[in-house]
């Protein structure tokens, strides 16, 4: 589960906050504890040291008349029980209860110390004092213990202000966080609502500047792709008007050539005009068939596949079905093939028709008596897919506009639909390849397909 990134934030934030708010309590209680005790222990001692005062040397007698003002200042409102004892040096009792707890034997002198008394847990303060009068100074012990019940109120007070302190700031903190979370994702949360607007067909960019620096990429990125679409629409416009502007001029002349056929019925020169049709019928079987090649070769339209295609096999194959042609034509086809296997990763039917398409070329442009020569090489690493010839070759300077869709050289005789070029380059480049025309010194056309080479099988 993903949690939103307002809520991710915010748990971060106040989880660990409530966990420190938690330990600040545990901690709080006793220090709050410390203190209270400390209070206790003052008011204990002034107490004792009270009684100590009031102790007297009569007579060699030790006398404590205790002064109410030392058990009047544990009078806080809650009611707490206090008791005392003086004792000599020798232990024997002088005022006050007998059984009252004494510090605990230690190595450390123990002035203040809790015991429990009477089923109380209480609190006590022993206090040495030497009483010096006209006799020997007489050491004598108080102790001094009140119950809990004040001292439990003072450390519950205490507590209670620093933790209620402590939640304060957690709620601010929350609220700081709600409040900030809520513009600062604001304009993450426009750019949400902005893509949701948009019409289906809107191909418009969005503005970088309305966000944060760091969605800035994110919104560059959506913005790159949209341009990209930008340009598959517009070349996708473009081939669809060419390839209706194609269509029209054979349909328009094959409309012309049946009504001729019609009107010529039943008479000699009607056939004649039928084979017109004919021709024409071919030609543009042709260029639909072309135009649904170069749909197939185009990036995406297919499943992308990555064969191992040994281009040996695949030009001899491609070659025989163009034997007869060929024969037809009085073109010598042959292959050159010196090299062991010359393997690609491709779409093999694609490699197929393009190479298809590099020989119907030389076949249709070279006359009776050419030479047409299909090699596989490796050249450099690469491998290298070459259909040669020695026919008329191009003019200078369009080498590389006659890999455009829709271009023939101007002032060819032979039909076409000026597709087959265009695709081989979509072919060639879907493999990861380049392609190029040039023109040997001897005249002719060599036409290159360079690709990868396979590495080795598996
Ligand atoms: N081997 C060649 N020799 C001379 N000219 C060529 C050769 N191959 C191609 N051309 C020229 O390049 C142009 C483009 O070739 P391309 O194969 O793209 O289209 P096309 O052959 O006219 O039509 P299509 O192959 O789609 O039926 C051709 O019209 C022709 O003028
Ligand atoms: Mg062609």
């Amino acid at each position: 589960m993903r949690l939103d990134l307002r809520t991710y934030l915010l748990a971060w934030v106040l989880v660990p906050l409530c966990l420190l708010a938690a330990v600040n309590a545990l901690v709080g209680y006793r220090s709050a504890r410390e203190t209270a005790n400390l209070v206790a222990d003052h008011t204990l001692l002034a107490s004792a040291r009270v009684i100590a005062e009031a102790a007297r040397d009569e007579d060699g007698t030790l006398q404590v008349t205790v002064p109410p003002a030392a058990l009047e200042m544990f009078d806080t409102g809650e009611g707490d029980f206090v008791y005392y004892r003086v004792i000599d040096a020798a232990g024997r009792l002088i005022a006050g209860a007998a059984d009252l707890p004494l510090p605990p034997d230690g190595p450390e002198d123990i002035d203040s110390y809790e015991a429990r008394y009477r089923d109380r847990t209480m609190r006590f303060y022993a206090l040495d004092h030497i009483l010096a009068g006209s006799g020997p100074p007489a050491p004598l012990t108080v102790v001094v213990g009140s119950s809990l019940a004040g001292r439990d109120v003072l450390v519950r007070r205490l507590w209670l202000a620093g933790f209620g302190q402590g939640l304060a700031l957690i709620a601010a903190a929350g609220l700081f966080m709600v409040f900030g979370l809520k513009r600062g994702l604001a304009p993450l949360i426009r750019l949400r609502d902005e893509v949701r607007a948009r019409p289906a067909g809107s191909l418009e960019l969005f503005s970088p500047e309305a966000v944060q620096s760091e969605i800035r990429p994110l919104v560059e990125a959506i913005n790159i792709r949209i341009e990209r679409v930008r340009a598959q629409l517009a070349a996708q416009h473009r081939f669809v008007a060419n390839a209706a502007h194609q269509l029209r001029t054979p349909l328009a002349i094959l409309g012309l050539q049946a009504t001729a056929a019609a009107r010529r019925a039943g008479r000699a020169d009607q056939g004649e005009a039928l084979k017109a049709v004919q021709v024409s019928v071919g030609e543009m079987s042709r260029l639909a068939e072309q135009l649904l090649l170069l749909s197939r070769a185009e990036p995406g339209a297919r499943l992308e596949r990555s064969d191992r295609v040994g281009l040996g096999a695949l030009a001899r194959r491609v070659l025989d079905g163009f034997a007869l042609l060929a024969l037809e034509r009085g073109i010598d086809l042959g292959l050159d093939e010196r090299e062991g296997r010359v393997e690609v990763v491709g779409d093999g039917t694609m490699l197929g028709e393009m190479l298809g398409n590099l020989v119907d070329n030389a076949l249709r442009y070279c006359p009776t008596g050419s030479t047409v020569t299909v090699g596989v090489y490796m050249r450099d690493g690469e491998a290298l897919l070459a259909v040669g010839d020695d026919g008329p070759g191009l003019p200078a300077g369009e080498e590389n506009r006659v890999f455009e869709r829709f271009y023939r050289v101007p002032g060819t005789e032979a039909s076409g639909s000026g597709l087959g070029l265009a695709i081989v380059k979509e072919v060639a480049e879907a493999a990861g390849g380049t392609v190029s025309a040039r023109r040997p010194p001897g005249g002719g056309l060599i036409v290159e397909a360079r690709f990868p080479a396979a590495g080795e099988a598996q």
